[in-house]
């Protein structure tokens, strides 16, 4: 009898079956444990409303940052730059419109409360520093950065300024930034996800502009003008520019973002509401 059953046995799993069975038990082993894994990833939970898929680096909810930023700002000795009344000017922009499309220039000690101050929109930093992307991010995994390189410097900031009106490629009639390598002052190498998105606010608060070889704040004034310009969508784009004290600044702000734009002044900060333009103006003012 027990011959006969082997014998059995043999007859339903033949060498090919045997073969898939063992590729059906492996692969049932190798799910379970992808979904262990899964599972204890923070922020992935298994079962939840839209399946979220692995979280890109930065893909953190909003009640995460804000958790995490009152940890850090209750624990902390270190406090942003902005005092209150500047960073309010901000603040009062946000509570209306996020979420929303937030770009910032520089990662500093202000980074985690512009991004929690934005939960479920999206809040990306530029900065020049790698190294100092590295040392924000370690301790804060929870924001978006990417490391831009400027082509300016402080020192050339009167030359590109008396030289820009001469240059086609940096002209308000069509201004562009990607790949638009003759107008220093475009940032013509961001990373994709800056030109494909319209930002609903821009925060100039970097890069460093306090030494000559510094690279300055001139490009990314010049940046942001063209990308409040050529926006599509309803509305204005929020421009708030730190540091007004400063000459550079001062002067950059008033020739590409326009005095007539400017609505707030506080402190050593500007706000601009920058309207799409509606004609091919060679002027930015
Ligand atoms: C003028 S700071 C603005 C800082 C920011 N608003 C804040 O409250 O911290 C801008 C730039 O300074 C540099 N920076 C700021 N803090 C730094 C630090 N502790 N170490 C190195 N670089 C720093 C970064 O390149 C940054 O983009």
């Amino acid at each position: 009898m027990e011959k006969s059953g082997n014998m059995s046995i043999k007859r339903h799993f033949s060498p090919e079956k045997r073969w898939l069975l063992g590729t059906t038990v492996v692969c049932l082993f190798g799910g379970a444990l992808f979904l262990a894994a899964y599972v204890s990833i923070p922020e992935t939970p298994l079962f939840c409303k839209s399946m979220p898929g692995f979280l890109a680096k930065g893909s953190y909810s909003g009640e995460t940052l804000q958790r995490n930023a009152i940890v850090h700002y209750a624990t902390s000795r270190v406090v942003p730059q902005q005092s209150l009344d500047e960073i309010r000017v901000s603040f009062d922009v946000l509570k209306a419109k996020s979420p929303c499309n937030f770009l910032v220039f520089g990662l500093g000690h202000d980074s985690l409360m512009w991004a929690s101050l934005n939960p479920g929109g999206t809040t990306l930093f530029l900065e020049e520093d790698p190294k100092w992307v590295d040392t924000v991010l370690k301790d804060a995994p929870y924001l978006r950065a990417h490391t831009v390189k400027y082509r300016t410097k402080l020192s050339e900031a009167d030359d590109l300024l008396k030289q820009y009106p001469s240059q086609p490629e940096c002209s308000a009639e069509k201004p562009f930034l990607r790949g638009n390598t003759k107008c220093k002052l475009a940032l013509n190498m961001l990373p994709w996800e800056v030109y494909n998105k319209e930002w609903d606010l821009i925060m100039i608060d970097a890069p460093r502009g306090y030494f000559a070889e510094a690279p300055g704040r001139m490009a990314a004034i010049y940046s942001a003008a063209v990308m409040a310009r050529n926006r599509k969508g309803s509305g204005v784009t929020h421009v708030f520019l730190h540091d007004v004290d400063r000459k550079v600044e001062k002067v950059y702000a008033e020739t590409f973002l326009c005095r007539k734009n400017r609505v707030k002044s506080v402190g050593r900060l500007w706000h601009f509401e920058i309207p799409p333009a509606t004609d091919s103006s060679p002027q930015f003012c």
